[in-house]
This record gives C-alpha cells, structure tokens and sequence, in this order.
C-alpha cells in the first residue's frame, strides 16, 4: 500500500515536471507524433496516433512511467532512440561498441530544428552522447495532406578509431494498446505478396532477410500493424510501413514486460557488423508509415497519393502498354519473328514493344538459356546481324517503341565478362561455388563494377537513343558471399553493394531521366520505395495466372498505386478466357505477353477494345482514388473502384473466382463518389457482339444510390469479370 502511495506521488511529480519540457511535434493532417525532452535531457516519445484537436493539450502529455521494485520511478521511458546498455532492457535502436570496448551508449537532446521541405515539413533532431563523441540526428517528413511520415537517421562519431555498429534501425516507435495484430507479406517466386495476419504476443516477432540482393524473395518489406484490434479494411487503427531498402531489411516488433510495443525497422544488421570510421555518417534507409483510423483501406490510399506526389520515378507522368515477348517467344527469336511481334504489338494498340532476355552475348558464350550470355552486352549477330538499329527501324515502321530487358548486376561464369573479370564478381575463393540460376552477383561495392554497370545502360542507349524503355531484372540472391574488392572488410558487404546499387540508379537517372524503367527480380521480389525512385513501376510476379494475380496485386496494392504495379495478359491458365485476363491486368499498367497467332478473331478484337478503354481511363485507373471492395481472401470474389480526383469518373472490376453453388451474390457498393451526383453505369469490355449483362448497364443511379445500395456485378459463374465505367451526367 505504502509502496503504491510512493509511487502515484513520484509519477505526478515527474509528469509535472515532464509537462513543463521541450516538447517537439511531428504532425500531419491526421496524425500527430509528440516527443519530450525529459529533466535529465532524454528525448521520449509520448504520443503516436490520431492528431489532437488542440495542440495545447501537448502539455499534459507524459511518457509511461515504468515502475521498479522498490517503488521508484526510473528513467526508463519510450526512448525515442534508445540505445543498448541502457535502462530498457528490450531491443535498442542502437548498438555501437566504441573504440575502448564500451558497449553503451546513452543520447540526450541537443537541438531540434523544423524546415518546410516538398510536400510537407521535415523536423530534425540532434542527439549527443556526452561520454563519447557519439551524435545521432533523427529526420522526419511529415507529409501533410497525405498523412504519411518518413524517418530516417544518422549517426557520426569523432572517436579517434573507428566503432563497430550492431544495430542501426532507421527509427523507433512505441504502441501502448490491448492488442496488437500484424498482416505480414509473404512471399516466393510466382507467390509474391501472400497476406497473412496473427496476433503479437509477448516477445519478438521478427520479419527479415538475408538474401542480399533479389532480397524481397521470401518476404516483402511492408508490413500492417492493427494497433489495439485486428487489421481490417475500412475501420481500426492500423499503422501501414515500409522501409526504402532494396538489400537486407529487418522489422522488428517486441512486446515488453507490460504489454507496451516497440517496432523497430531498418537494415538486417546480419553477417554486418559495420566499422563505422570517425567522422564517416551512416545513413539509414527511409522507414515510411501512415497511420490510418479507418483501416488499411483509407491507408494504402494515403501511401498511393504519397507515392504519386513525392516518391515514385514520373509519379505525375503516363505509363506506357506494352506487348512483351518472354512467355510468347522465351530466347527463341531473331530479327523477323521480333519485327512481326511489333505489328502484333501495333494491331492491339499498345505503345510499345519490349523485347526480353537472349538478344545479346556471342560465340561460346551465346545465350540460348540461362547458363550463359549475363555480362556480355553485345547484340546476338545470330538473331539480330543488324543490330538495335534495326530493331528500332521496325518498330518505327510499325509505329510503336521499343523497349528492352537488361539484367546487369549480375554474370554467368560462362561470359567474357567472368573469363575477363573474375574479381568483379562475389564468390568465394577457398570454397566450391554454388549457383543461382547459373549466375553470379557482380561485385558493386567496387566503383569499377559500379562503372560498368551503369556502361551497360549507356551503351545500349549510346548504341541507339531511340530505346524507350528498360526492364531491369535482377534474378540472383548473393550466393558465395565474399566481395573479393572488399578483403577484410567482408562486413560491410550487404550494405556497401546496395549503396554501390544506388550509385548506379542514380547516375542512370542523371543521365536518362526520361526513360521509364520497370524494376523487375525473378518477379516480384525488388518492391522498395527507394528503388522507385529510379523506377517507374515493377513487375509484380511471373505469375500471371488472372486468379493468383487477383490475390497478388490486392496484396501490392496495399503500399503501391496501380501506376507503379505492371500486369501483363498471357496464356497462363487457358481456363480463364481472354477477357476475364485482360480484365485482371487492366486494374494495374496494363500490358500483354502472348501472340497473337493464339488468339481468335474476336479474341484479338476484344483486346483491341480493351487497350483502347485502358488508355482513355488511364487517368481514372492509374491516377484516381483506389477503393478495395470485396476481398479475394474474405469472399469467392474481388473487387475494386477507381474514382478520379473530380469524382466525375469511376471504373469498377468485378471477378468471380470461385463461386460456390447456390451462393448468395450481394450487391457491390461502391466508394468514393460523389453523393450528391449523377451517373450513368456502363458495362465495357464486352467480347464482340456480346450483350452486357449487369442489369444497372445503361441506367442511371445517384453516387448516394451507388454506394448505399450498390449494384450487383457478381455472377455465379467462376471465371467472369466485369469491368463497369460509371461517369458523371
Ligand atoms: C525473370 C523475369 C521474367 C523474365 C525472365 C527472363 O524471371 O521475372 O519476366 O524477364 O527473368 O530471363
């Protein structure tokens, strides 16, 4: 009792003294992030959630008192950036063994500043530790309107040695709630973005990887965390992140000894220890996060906008449709068959032609397959004796542009290149090599590889400027991991490759800002906001399956606007008609992978109409408003609406996947419209001379109508699709 008493007395007195200190805020439109200085100069965090209506009430703001034993207060609290060593006893954000061996480190508050920066307003704050030279600096971007924070750190120290970091999350941020529950994004090649939820228990639950590069293979890097109840569509407070880090990501979530939360997202400090020279500064990769009150639903749209506006590579720009030829040829083409595929590409109506893997390496090292050829950027004479030029001519004949796939991170040993610069490439000197599908990662730690890498977009470029378009495959995890550039500093491996990555994408966008890029990896498996920013849009799987596409691209659609999500039609599941796979790919940049030869006279006609409803709603699809209606994990069905900014425009897909007999189909009630107007609902997409068949075709229904009551577009048949345009009267 007496203990107790003790207690709630040192509580108030350190909350009075807590009000009455510094006290910084990060807000957005809706979410307000409340630091405070505390008497003995530590910086906690004492509210993350929806913003508060008035900022005076900051005051009464305090941190969680943690009690000990004896009944006083420590001063453990929500360190903003804890450190190891120190009075919390969970997972820091920081671990730094100095030069003498210490392995604590405890930052106090220095100074804090605010700027207005694009889009929003960037809060800086400068820690120091005042035993050692040691400073940290923590930047947030409060994006306004969009309600979306990224936060990134900094550390520097002066020590006349260099310190070896262990950890090094890119920030920190704590949850006081009941419960807590997280929807993971699993994934696998051809099973990219597989949702799954569970909730957080006592401990640590950690989502990784360690692949290197291809790194997002088995796990994406985003995550939903439903704070205080389940992650839900369109209610429950849900915070939605995801790191900028193309390499090794770690995200961490531990509950404590009283149920309070930390998340703590960054770089997997795994096999990189990391020697941290004095006065060098070690960036983190971006965390990014909204924090939605009204599910992941209003969420993913906050991100979208975000991405659009601040992020994404040309997030304003259009995208181009596009006939690919990898499922439809594989390596077996040549200067003929591609120049026919460009008219093919002319007949539906896309833009341009892009052209895949085998058109390049020659002699031993031609690249019939995937055993030999990567590194050797030189057209096939065999397939192609004329060169790009020639493949530009003809597809300046056909009236379309032409696109090409590069893969140049990467070397067969069956290559001149390997046979050349065997040291370029990582492996290990004093063990059997082993392989990933035949191929080796180049070294990019090394600024020569780096130079070479970056050559091979200038060459192509060089050799023909008219090249429209990359896609950039990356189809290896690092195997044999030792970079023989780096000798002994092996630890610095991951992170010094994907910094030698981002040197390359950069110089690339320096030089050709203008040429749209699809950021591909065997997949899916490159996904990261900070690749985007080189990158117009990425190819979300190889499976292209309309039935697994529909669970794949609701599961990208989550971080990602449709503008940055490719899908392509091909001939994966001949179940599926023509139209229920164009109907698929038309929700995201749509584009086709087949030829035409497979396809009937209606079929071809269908497809033609479908590009050309594609490109004029293009900017309802790609820069309109996304609402996620019917769930393919929750229902036999799935749909969505687009909604363009002056609502004066909406798109609606429908598909049946699996219906079960005698189900009952409830109407789809549409969101995002104006209430208030008028719109008249048309069924597009028909396959020639078929009647539509949605009952509300051709009638016209209030926004309040459309979604209060909804219209009916499921049917009971598996395999349909509909694809609805709803305009304003
Ligand atoms: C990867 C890509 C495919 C295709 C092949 C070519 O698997 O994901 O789309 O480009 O490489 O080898």
């Amino acid at each position: 009792m007496k203990a107790k008493h003790i207690l709630t007395c040192a509580a108030a007195l350190w909350c009075l003294i807590a009000s009455h200190a510094q006290t910084i805020q990060v807000t957005t439109s809706e979410t307000d992030l409340f630091m405070k200085v505390s008497p003995a100069g530590r910086l906690y965090q004492v509210y993350l959630g929806e913003k508060l209506a008035n900022p005076s009430d900051a005051e009464h703001l305090d941190w969680p008192v943690y009690p000990s034993s004896d009944g006083s207060v420590s001063e453990r609290g929500w360190e903003v950036y804890a450190c190891s060593g120190n009075e919390d006893f969970f997972e820091p954000a920081l671990a730094m063994q100095h030069s003498d061996g210490n392995l604590t480190t405890r930052l106090y508050y220095e100074s804090h500043e605010q700027k207005a920066v694009e889009g929003g307003t960037e809060t800086v704050i400068r820690l120091r530790d005042k035993a050692y030279p040691v400073a940290v600096t923590l930047h947030y971007v409060a994006y306004t309107k969009e309600n979306v924070i990224k936060t990134w750190s900094e550390i520097v120290h002066s020590e006349k040695k260099p310190v070896t970091l262990s950890a090094y999350a890119s920030t920190m941020l704590y949850f006081g709630a009941d419960k807590y529950f997280l929807t993971e994004f699993s994934s696998d090649w051809a099973r990219e973005a597989q949702m799954s939820s569970q909730q957080l228990q006592y401990g640590k639950k950690v989502i990784d990887t360690k692949l290197g590069s291809r790194a997002a293979m088995h796990t994406h890097p985003f995550f939903e965390l439903g704070i205080g109840g389940e992650v839900e569509e369109q209610q429950g407070t849900v915070l939605m992140g995801t790191l900028g880090w193309t390499g090794n990501f770690r995200f961490t979530f531990e509950v404590d000894n009283v149920g309070n939360l930390r998340l703590l997202p960054g770089i997997n400090p795994y096999a990189s220890l990391y020697q941290l020279k004095p006065n060098e500064v070690f960036t983190t990769p971006e965390f990014i996060f909204t924090l939605s009150n009204k599910g992941t639903s209003k969420g993913s749209r906050n991100l979208h906008e975000w991405a659009r506006n601040w992020s994404l590579k040309d997030g304003h720009g259009n995208r181009l449709t596009l006939l690919n030829n990898w499922e439809n040829t594989a390596f077996d083409f040549n200067q003929d068959i591609l120049a026919s595929l460009m008219k093919e590409a002319k007949k539906l109506g896309v833009d341009m032609f892009l052209l895949d893997d085998g058109w390049f390496a020659n002699g031993k090292h031609e690249r019939k397959d995937d055993h030999a050829g990567l590194g050797d950027w030189d057209v096939n004479h065999a397939k192609l004796p004329q060169g790009l030029p020639a493949l530009c001519n003809a597809a300046d004949e056909a009236g379309v542009k032409f696109g090409i796939w590069i893969e140049p991170e990467m070397v067969n040993p069956n290559s001149e290149l390997f046979e050349k610069h065997p040291e370029w490439a990582i492996t290990l000197p004093n063990r059997e090599t082993y392989y990933y599908r035949n191929q080796l990662v180049l070294d990019l730690a090394n600024p020569k590889v780096q130079d070479y890498v970056y050559s091979v977009v200038d060459n192509i470029m060089k050799a023909d400027p008219r090249i429209a378009f990359f896609k950039w495959d990356c189809n290896s995890p690092i195997t044999n991991v030792y970079s023989p550039y780096l000798n002994q500093h092996q630890h610095q491996l991951y992170i010094d490759h994907i910094r030698g990555l981002y040197n390359v994408m950069r110089r690339v966008k320096e030089h050709y800002p203008d040429v749209p890029m699809m950021l591909c990896s065997g997949g899916g498996a490159r996904c990261d906001y900070e690749a985007l920013k080189y990158f117009t849009e990425f190819w979300c799987s190889d499976n292209t399956d309309p039935v697994e596409r529909c669970y794949i691209q609701w599961g990208f659609s989550q971080f990602f606007p449709s503008k940055a999500m490719c899908a392509h039609v091909t001939s994966w599941n001949k179940r599926a008609s023509v139209k229920f796979r164009t109907d698929v790919a038309s929700m995201c940049k749509l584009g086709f992978d087949m030829g035409l030869k497979d396809l009937t006279d209606d079929e071809i006609k269908y497809c033609q109409t479908a590009v050309a409803n594609w490109k004029r709603l293009q900017p309802c699809i790609l820069d309109g408003v996304q609402y996620r209606l019917i769930s393919p994990y929750d229902t036999n069905h799935m749909a969505l609406n687009y909604v363009s900014a002056d609502k004066s425009k909406a798109v609606l897909f429908a598909y049946d996947l699996h219906p079960r007999f005698k189900e009952m189909l409830r109407n789809v009630k549409l969101q995002g419209l104006d209430a208030s107007k008028r719109y008249m609902v048309k069924e597009i997409n028909l396959m020639p001379n078929a009647q539509p068949t949605l009952e509300a075709d051709g009638k016209i229904f209030s926004g309040d109508y459309l979604m209060k009551v909804g219209i009916n577009v499921f049917s009971a048949t598996e395999l349909t699709s509909h694809v609805v345009e709803i305009t304003a009267q």
